[in-house]
């Protein structure tokens, strides 16, 4: 269709249909539909008519091209117009092929790949009749209790707007309407929902301008720069207003400034929420609050359906409101092609082939391989085959490892850690036994434990949390392994043998009680569907681990948040004097993150020649080239991650003591060294001054390169204007 005939479509439809268009239901509302679909959020009784729900404009949480089909074709017998609905469902990281969870896919820093992942989350999803997947989540994360740090690619607004770009190109490609193998992407959640105080869900979050914008905003802004159709609203406040109904971030912020002329959705029962926020004092004013915000699908309430039509009559609400609303939700649908083909991509004989496919799931394996971070290692691994290995604890034969939001992804088709090894060595050398479950530990667990533990070589310990206890509502205060798992290690550890722990976890821990008694530890996050096998390649080492963090892991629960790219203080600590009691610091642990953003350890080891800077000064028309080797100084290939930061020394307001600007993945064979190079221009100095300009100020810079945020060389520069 073009713009005129949507234009006559409009014209054609009365105002209560206009208004079904701004309404999405779960696909249990639906004739034709024999299942629930995906429940992500509560079931409230609705009150809408049988006539509401057949003109309503899309569906949520169904996958299946035959069901698929089935649900909008009775839905396109009984819409008057035939407009077809829009099947939207949560695609976070994988269909059936899943992927690691996002927080790992972070700690890959491997653009290709994660677009790579959405590509053929996509494909999979579009063959199985979805239209839109909710994804990508971009929110900045600093806060490890919250269950939903999971879904983010961490803590840094460089590497997480790199990896939007990612996942919005890999999510949509380059022509929705002729490749029915993509899918609509929708960013979220807008705004800043990653910044919940306390990190417990759903929190209030009140952030000042400045770190809005420096931190929190560019994931979202770069998402849509790389043309993502959706935006989701977020269900905290933002400067005091909850986001749905926020008409300074929704029509100022994303429509006037940033230009987004997309669809925007709300998320789950958002819009009623406005009245337990208390700035709605009913539905009607929950209605009428959203849509000037310029919300244009209600999710999961029926507000707009119940009290639109008699906003609109009474003059309260301007019609011209909901048409501007409704033209953007047919564009979309225009768009994916479906008013010529609404049944798009869904083909129940080809979804027999492609989801869940080989090709599919090699990219998955190799994708978890990239996202394991190797925290801790004093030369036990890699293991030997020899070996006899005591594989232990609550994941040694656990499936549980495809992690939150991975809806289709079934436990019958994964291997878990105790097959893969056993696949990898002679089953003769693996001995097997739970030693916990996840929070608890019998006598008889521990004395099995202890028993096949004393006749191995090394113990391999699979630890972790269960995939509810992180995800969405699972927030937690105490983020140590659970208690059981604790004691499991500490009765192993009487036995003196070589202990590596494999963690399964959605969230940084705080590992004490963990790094400091354990002689190795494999950071797998859940992994995803080929996971197991992944994980066993790098502990035999076929794969050298090349996983770098994308967020901090904290000493002490009590640290958080705990970022590299925070201030200085005005009393800084400073190792020269650690006696001085007056100075910014904990008494009891140190300042710094126990493993910091950027770390990672590799079987090899890489050394880092001197940085060479192309000048000691430079301008807005001479950028600045920064070159140093490293080299491969071990007897294995692998890759490092060379990462680039700078800080401004003095700025018109305080800057943060470090920023990624850059970074680059090299592949080093054994004794090997390479050049890096990286440009920084006066571009990549600017920021937000006092009053919100975005510019950069003349003066000092320290350009920093290294193997992580901590472990850097440092060099001056200045930049003239
Ligand atoms: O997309 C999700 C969102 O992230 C959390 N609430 C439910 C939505 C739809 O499932």
């Amino acid at each position: 269709m073009d713009n005129k005939q949507l234009t006559v479509l409009l014209e054609k439809m009365t105002l209560e249909e206009k208004i079904a268009q701004m309404l999405q239901l779960v696909v249990s509302y639906f004739v034709g539909s024999e299942e629930d679909g995906q429940i992500t959020g509560p079931m409230e009784s609705l009150g809408i008519s049988e006539e509401t729900v057949d003109q309503v404009g899309s569906a949520l949480g169904l996958g299946g091209a035959a069901k698929v089909i089935q649900v909008q074709q009775t839905h396109l017998k009984n819409d008057r117009l035939g407009i077809p609905m829009l099947f939207m469902a949560d695609i976070i990281h994988g269909y059936k092929t899943i992927f690691p969870i996002p927080l790992a896919i972070g700690c890959s820093w491997d653009q290709e790949l994660a677009e790579q992942s959405a590509i053929i989350a996509a494909k999979e999803a579009a063959v199985s009749g979805l239209h839109v997947t909710f994804a990508p989540m971009v929110d900045l994360v600093r806060d490890p209790r919250w269950g939903r740090v999971m879904e983010s690619t961490g803590e840094d607004p460089y590497l997480n707007s790199l990896f939007a770009r990612s996942f919005v190109r890999g999510f949509q490609g380059d022509d929705l309407t002729s490749d029915v193998n993509r899918v609509a992407a929708c960013v979220k959640h807008f705004a800043a929902y990653g910044a919940g105080e306390a990190g417990r869900e759903y929190n209030t979050v009140d952030l000042s301008e400045r770190q809005l914008r420096e931190y929190y905003l560019p994931s979202y802004k770069a998402a849509l720069d790389e043309g993502c159709e959706l935006v989701m609203t977020s269900f905290n406040t933002v400067h005091g207003s909850p986001a749905t109904g926020n008409r300074a971030l929704m029509r100022d912020l994303l429509r006037t400034e940033w230009g987004f002329d997309g669809v925007l959705i709300s998320d789950w029962g958002a819009v009623i929420e406005l009245i337990a926020h208390g700035v709605a004092e009913d539905e009607e004013q929950a209605a009428y609050l959203a849509v000037q915000a310029g919300v244009d699908i209600e999710m999961m309430t029926s507000c707009y359906v119940k009290y639109l039509p008699e906003l609109v009559r009474s003059g309260k609400v301007d019609e011209s409101l909901i048409d501007e609303a409704v033209l953007r939700i047919l564009n979309l649908k225009n768009k994916l092609g479906l008013f010529e083909n609404p049944l798009r991509g869904a083909d129940p004989l080809a979804e027999e082939e492609i989801v869940f496919c080989d090709e599919h799931r090699a990219v998955s394996r190799e994708l978890a391989s990239k996202s394991c971070v190797l925290l801790k290692n004093t030369g036990v691994l890699p293991l030997q085959p020899e070996q006899r290995v005591a594989l232990i604890g609550p994941f040694a034969q656990s499936k549980d490892i495809l992690g939150p939001w991975s809806w289709l992804g079934a436990e019958e088709d994964i291997m878990p850690l105790d097959k893969a090894i056993q696949e990898k060595i002679t089953s003769s050398n693996v001995f097997v036994t739970e030693g916990s479950g996840i929070d608890a530990m019998t006598e008889e667990q521990m004395q099995e434990a202890l028993d096949i533990a004393s006749h191995s070589d090394v113990i391999v310990l699979a630890l972790g949390e269960s995939s509810p206890m992180s995800g969405e509502g699972g927030s937690r205060s105490d983020i140590t392994l659970p208690e059981a798992q604790l004691q499991l290690i500490a009765h192993l550890q009487t036995l003196n043998k070589p202990m590596v722990v494999v963690l399964f976890n959605g969230r940084p821990l705080d590992l004490r009680g963990v790094h400091d008694q354990v002689d190795a530890v494999l950071e797998a996050w859940f992994p995803g569907s080929e996971g197991a096998s992944a994980i066993t390649d790098i502990l035999y080492g076929d794969v050298n681990p090349s996983g770098r963090l994308s967020m901090s892991f904290p000493q002490a629960v009590g640290q958080i948040p705990v970022y590299y790219n925070h201030y200085n203080t005005g009393r800084p600590k400073k190792e020269s004097e650690p006696d001085n009691r007056y100075a910014s610091q904990f008494l009891d642990i140190p300042n710094e993150p126990l493993f910091p953003f950027g770390y990672g350890l590799s079987y090899t080891e890489f050394k880092y020649g001197e940085m060479v800077l192309s000048a000691e000064e430079m301008t807005s028309d001479r950028p600045l080239q920064i070159t140093t080797t490293i080299t491969n100084t071990g007897y294995k290939a692998g890759e490092e991650v060379v990462q680039l930061y700078v800080r401004d020394i003095t700025g018109e307001v305080v800057r943060p003591m470090k920023e990624l600007k850059a970074y680059s993945k090299v592949l080093l064979q054994a004794g090997e060294c390479k050049e890096v190079s990286f440009t920084v221009t006066e571009e990549q100095l600017r920021y937000h001054h006092y009053d919100l300009s975005y510019t950069s100020d003349a003066g000092e810079f320290a350009v920093f390169v290294g193997s992580n945020s901590r472990d850097v060389v440092e060099r001056r520069f200045r930049l003239l204007k």
